[in-house]
């Protein structure tokens, strides 16, 4: 081969050459078309930019601060004392015993762990609840809350007989609108939060409750409601009940903070278990998240309460035909170690102690924080900090307070005056106190 191209005459291969830098040339000409084409006519010219997540930019406008007295009130995950992210000890533990079991990574079943999903049931109704001895719940596991209430959202926009729209507190978590449009129900708003007094307005609430539709659903916080961490009282949540029964209301439980509210599991779950006792059915979300510090394992259950066991089976098999289009089946390690907690006394008993430590020391920098505006001689009145319960503070502080803490103090935080108490320590305490009073004076 070689030896007849060596014979090809010198002329033939000039021309040659010069074809094949004819041919580039074509081929580059025609790649800057299709380059040039594809640019004018771009399958995503349409899509606008969309606004930033407003507590993300709040923790990327905190990361810029070169202040090192600086503070982040906007992430709404624990922190420790020394505002570092925290690891359970009980959740340590549990991954240390699941590493020695050697356990495979086979897909969960489409409703996820049977373990799991019994053991996140048990810890929301108690191990006394009718429904669970009859078999009533319909429990899948989820991704974490967010997936729950996804996950349920679809559920009722397929199979809820009343009126599909959903009646949310004002203000609610910030998802919640977008989780219930996106799976296409309707969302309709009531009364909950009352700025004069930073507290509950109860009556409002209950002026609501007593206009809606019949067969609406109700969203509620279970407990430590996001973002105003103020809650019904006991008493309130019985007279909830007994007129949303009446006016034949559904509701939806959102269970995101069990124990790390009040540091006791059973005392924050008393609002679901009383509108058990009271025989509604509901609908139920749970996170292990914040109670268990599991924020990015993804580990959440929804649950459906049905009427009997027939109505259960039938109501989890269409449970499991939304979700497998979905995502197939759920995260398993999330899941394991919970299971290996709530399953194991002893390691159950470790949760319960850390769990209540997260609660104590939020409680603790609430009145460390009203103690110091005090202190400062500030006037106004601070009671609701500790009134409120649970991650979040709504101060009361309006956006121009909240402009003029970040621009002077380097303290971040959302226009809406909410503060994570996660964020706050026994060390910037003082601080944020100092900030708060002067813009408030
Ligand atoms: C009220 C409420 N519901 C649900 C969630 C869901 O959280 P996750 O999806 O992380 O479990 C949160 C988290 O902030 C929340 O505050």
């Amino acid at each position: 081969m070689s030896r007849i191209l060596l014979k090809i005459p010198k002329v033939v291969l000039q021309q040659q050459k010069q074809q094949n830098v004819h041919l580039i040339n074509t081929t580059n000409a025609a790649n800057s078309k299709i380059n040039s084409t594809a640019a004018m006519s771009s399958w995503f010219q349409h899509v606008e930019m969309g606004p930033p997540d407003a507590i993300l930019g709040v923790t990327e406008a905190y990361k810029r601060d070169q202040n090192p007295n600086k503070i982040n009130l906007g992430v709404g995950a624990y922190r420790d004392d020394n505002g570092k992210p925290f690891v359970l000890p009980s959740v340590r533990k549990a991954e240390e015993r699941l590493i020695n079991k050697k356990l495979d990574k086979e897909y969960a079943p489409i409703a996820g762990l049977a373990d799991f999903t019994k053991h996140a049931i048990e810890l929301a109704l108690g191990n006394d609840s009718v429904n669970i001895k009859e078999k009533n719940n319909a429990t899948v596991q989820a991704i974490s809350g967010t997936g729950a209430l996804r996950v349920g959202a679809a559920f009722l926009n397929k199979y809820w007989n009343g009126n599909r729209e959903v009646y949310l507190p004002t203000p609610s978590w910030g998802n919640h609108t977008p989780i219930f449009q996106h799976a296409g129900l309707k969302v309709n708003k009531y009364t909950y939060y009352e700025p004069k007094t930073c507290g509950l307005n109860f009556k409002g609430m209950l002026d609501d409750i007593n206009k809606m539709p019949e067969k609406s659903i109700v969203m509620l916080h279970a407990c430590a409601h996001n973002p105003t961490g103020v809650d019904p009282t006991s008493e309130q949540w019985k007279e909830l009940s007994k007129v949303m029964k009446s006016r034949k209301l559904y509701p939806f439980f959102d269970m995101a903070y069990q124990g790390f509210a009040s540091g006791d599991v059973a005392r924050d779950a008393a609002a679901v278990r009383i509108f058990e006792n009271d025989g509604h059915n509901f609908v139920l979300s749970q996170s292990f998240a914040k109670n268990m510090g599991l924020y990015g394992e993804r580990a959440g259950a929804f649950t459906v309460i049905c009427s009997n066991k027939d109505e259960t089976d039938r109501v989890m098999s269409q449970i499991k035909i939304l979700i497998r289009p979905m995502y197939s089946n759920p995260p398993i390690h999330g899941a394991r170690i919970v299971s290996e907690i709530l399953g194991n006394d002893e390691l159950k008993t470790i949760w319960l102690n850390d769990v209540k430590g997260m609660a104590d020391r939020i409680i603790g920098v609430r009145q460390q924080l009203k103690d110091n505006l005090v202190k400062l001689g500030s006037t106004r009145p601070w009671d609701h900090i500790t009134n409120q319960i649970g991650m979040f503070c709504f101060t009361g502080m309006n956006a121009q307070n909240v402009e003029r803490l970040t621009k002077e103090f380097s303290i971040y935080l959302t226009k809406d005056g909410r503060i994570s108490m996660a964020g706050v320590t026994s060390k910037n305490v003082e601080y944020l106190a100092k900030g708060m009073h002067e813009v408030t004076k």
